[in-house]
């Protein structure tokens, strides 16, 4: 069973879950993924609910993303991720895991996207990406550049902790909690 919400009365519990973790679950080809995030913004953009993610071209969920543009993600409603909910979903990569089974989760389908939630995780928003841009390496400060994306603009390039990240925006078309029966 679904609580319907209204998306910026959630802001409160999203935001403050955000930097300790909240999940970006996606489907495409037949697989379902979930990983961690701690960045996002959640705002109106040409007049619509929009949730923004960050994800480095190196994810998993990036590939994800380019087969299927859609996404829910999940808020723990007491604002923390279950410890191994959070070690799966944000160290492992779906490549070589599938972290649903992995870890028993309950998928339920979305109303207005074709990736399900998860039942463990219960507040959900589902979302569409309506834009995508990658960040500016050129553009970003020096002090930023050199902590988060190493290797940027030299010969070598980066390693998978230090590609670029891609944003995503996704327009919130429906947002609740998911409920026991
Ligand atoms: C607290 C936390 C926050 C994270 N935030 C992000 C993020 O905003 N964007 C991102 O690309 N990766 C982020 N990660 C890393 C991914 O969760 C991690 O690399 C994950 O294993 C990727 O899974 P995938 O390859 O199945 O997509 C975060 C990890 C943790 C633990």
């Amino acid at each position: 069973m679904k609580k319907e919400t209204d998306v910026r009365a959630q802001s409160n519990l999203i935001l403050q879950a955000l930097p300790k973790g909240i999940l970006v679950n996606t489907q495409a080809a037949g697989r379902f993924n979930s990983m961690v995030i701690g960045w996002g913004m959640l705002g109106t953009v040409w007049g619509k609910p929009v949730f923004i993610t960050y994800v480095r071209t190196s994810r998993y969920t990036y590939e994800q993303l380019e087969k299927n543009p859609e996404f829910t993600v999940s808020i723990p409603l007491d604002g923390k991720l279950d410890p191994e909910i959070f070690r799966v979903c944000g160290s492992l990569s779906g490549r070589d895991v599938h972290k649903d089974e992995e870890l028993g989760l309950t998928l339920v389908p979305g109303d207005t996207v074709s990736v399900p939630g998860i039942k463990e995780v219960p507040a959900t928003l589902e979302c569409k990406v309506i834009y995508r841009q990658m960040l500016d390496g050129n553009a970003l400060p020096s002090d930023i550049r050199e902590r988060l994306y190493k290797g940027f603009g030299t010969a070598e390039g980066p390693d998978s902790e230090h590609e670029l990240h891609a944003m995503f925006y996704g327009e919130v078309t429906a947002s609740y909690v998911i409920e026991d029966q």
